[in-house]
């Protein structure tokens, strides 16, 4: 089995953080984020993986290379312009196999895949989608299915009064096993989207067409700061099991700072004395000046924060330099290389 990941999009809920950095790459805890769908697929055995790009192709294949480092088969295809989400996995079709499994990019999930496979074989699929309760349903692709798993309706985003008429709370969870079957309903060199095109079209030709529920295990799309942040702050709660995190940094800290147990502090960084960090990632290099505060947050590569400034449920990106006294409240996204003067309140 291989695996097609989608990677193509150019991360625009993202933004700032996206503009330097390709969604697929940010870093989740400090690493790639990619390598968290890498260390899922290659935990069920599948290590030849296609990455499907079209945004800032080459800063993804800079850092991930060949994969021989994280133990897998990396291949890059670049559309030459975006070509939808079902349009990139025809345009990536002759370098897959038979049944593939395709991901979006940016689905953070632990999700045990052989057991998806196996529904999947034994439901003899020809396209098998995991599902995924949600609170809101409207930012996603709604499923609903029957009694034997079976899809009988697939709605991308709806609003209005389709919206208020479904009951349900099943989505899309952005990873699907596809038979080549699937290939043949999608033509060669056009936009097409799974969502709004392919999956529509798989109901109206009536191929078995099948839902897992993915209830269990954890799921989250990333692609917004909200939803970041939350990813980051359900991984030091513990709450997102099955990876191993980076704690064995090495970083200067002041004895007289204050760091909570669950926080994560990157390699390189200096901490000062009476600094106080609560429920948060520090990327590397990042240099914190006496008494500034960091609580609820993501701090990426070296950015400096100076004396007292106070950083609160916020993303800070790279290279930032916040001033002294500085106060970055709830919901701050600054994107990289952002300077705040002393004294600044955002
Ligand atoms: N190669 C390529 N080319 N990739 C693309 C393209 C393209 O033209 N367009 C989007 N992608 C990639 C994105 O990079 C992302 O990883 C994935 O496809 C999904 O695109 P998003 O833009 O993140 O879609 P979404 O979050 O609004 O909705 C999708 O994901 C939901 C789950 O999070 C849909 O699949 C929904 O149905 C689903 O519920
Ligand atoms: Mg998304």
């Amino acid at each position: 089995m291989q695996a097609l990941i989608l990677a193509g999009g150019k991360g625009t809920r993202l933004r700032p953080l996206t503009v330097y950095t390709p969604k697929p790459v940010v870093p989740v805890v400090n690493r790639p984020f990619l390598l968290y769908q890498i260390d899922v697929l290659r935990s069920a055995g599948v290590t030849d993986i296609t990455l499907s790009l079209s945004y800032q192709p080459d800063k993804i294949e800079h850092i991930l290379g060949n994969g021989s480092e994280f133990g897998v088969n990396l291949r890059y295809i670049t559309e030459p312009s975006p070509m939808g989400t079902g349009g990139a996995y025809k345009f990536a079709a002759e370098s897959l196999g038979d049944t593939t499994i395709v991901f979006n990019g940016d689905i953070l999930t632990n999700l045990d895949l052989t057991s998806l496979i196996e529904f999947h074989r034994a439901k003899q699929a020809a396209a098998t989608l995991a599902v995924v309760p949600v609170e809101d349903i409207s930012r996603y692709g709604v499923i609903d299915i029957d009694g034997e798993g079976r899809i009988t309706k697939f709605i991308e985003k709806p609003q209005g009064d389709e919206l208020s008429s479904l009951a349900i709370n099943t989505v899309n969870a952005g990873i699907y096993i596809l038979e080549p079957a699937i290939l043949d309903l999608i033509p060669t060199a056009v936009s097409r989207s799974f969502e709004y095109e392919v999956f529509p079209e798989i109901l109206e030709n009536d191929l078995p067409f099948f839902g897992y529920n993915m209830s269990g295990s954890y799921w989250q799309d990333i692609g917004t700061p909200e939803n970041y942040l939350k990813a980051h702050q359900d991984f030091l709660a513990g709450k997102i099991s099955g990876f191993d995190l980076e704690k064995t940094a090495v970083y200067d800290v002041a004895t007289r700072s204050e760091i909570d147990k669950v926080s994560i502090i990157g390699e390189g960084c200096s901490i000062k004395p009476g600094v106080r960090i609560k429920n948060s990632v520090i990327g590397p290099g990042v240099y914190l000046d006496e008494r500034c505060v960091v609580e609820d947050s993501v701090i990426w590569a070296h950015t400096r924060v100076s004396t007292a400034a106070h950083i609160r449920s916020s993303i800070v990106g790279r290279s930032c330099h916040i001033g002294r006294n500085a106060v970055v409240s709830e919901g701050s996204v600054l994107g990289d290389k952002t300077t705040l003067t002393d004294y600044t309140r955002v």
